[in-house]
């Protein structure tokens, strides 16, 4: 009997259609400027690389990592960046884009560093927006879905290092143990 089940909330089409949106607003914001789209990693690799592809304004690419200390899933909001950009920003249009905003914790923390760098211009893309979740309060720029309380995986996003390759994104609904084993929530 399987332990836990998965229920789609946005499938590879819904999404496709949904960045593809995204771009054309960023695009028009940004028109006749160069952009420096910085990827959260490890969960904003799939939906960046697929808005910048979208993108009609030319643009650089650059990496950060952040890590939140605490237990279980959620932010204790002690971040630390564990892998810097190694572009100079000072005076550039900079996108932050992340997979998810929960607490606000960790965007709030990256915003405030680049910020210090003095970007000509700084905003968030996010994919998903969970704004029930917040700890502090934090509005991006641009929001792919609003999406309610809820252990989300797919397009990046991971449970315990699984899923991120998948191309919708699912709910795991109760009862999914902390170590699946490929077997427990069915593809
Ligand atoms: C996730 C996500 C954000 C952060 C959001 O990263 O990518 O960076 O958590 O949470 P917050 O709003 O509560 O701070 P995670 O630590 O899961 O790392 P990953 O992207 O490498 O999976």
């Amino acid at each position: 009997m399987p332990t836990s089940s998965k229920e789609m909330l946005f499938s590879q089409a819904q999404i496709r259609a949904r960045v593809q949106q995204m771009a054309r607003e960023i695009s028009r914001d940004y028109a006749g400027r160069e952009l420096l789209v910085v990827g959260v990693l490890k969960g904003a690799f799939i939906f960046m690389s697929d808005l910048i592809r979208a993108l009609e304004v030319p643009c650089r690419a650059d990496f950060i990592r952040a890590a939140s200390y605490g237990a279980g899933d959620e932010s204790s909001g002690c971040v630390e960046i564990t892998k810097d950009i190694e572009t100079d920003i000072t005076g550039r249009d900079v996108l932050i884009v992340e997979d998810i905003v929960d607490t606000g914790l960790t965007v709030q923390y990256l915003t405030e560093t680049l910020r210090a760098r003095h970007p000509g211009s700084l905003k968030v893309c996010v994919f998903l927006d969970k704004k029930g979740r917040r700890k502090i309060p934090f509005e991006a720029d641009y929001v792919g879905f609003s999406i309610d309380d809820g252990f989300v995986v797919g397009y990046g996003l991971d449970f315990a290092e699984q899923y991120r390759a998948f191309p919708d994104v699912y709910v795991i609904h109760a009862g999914v143990e902390k170590d699946p084993d490929g077997g427990k929530v069915d593809a």
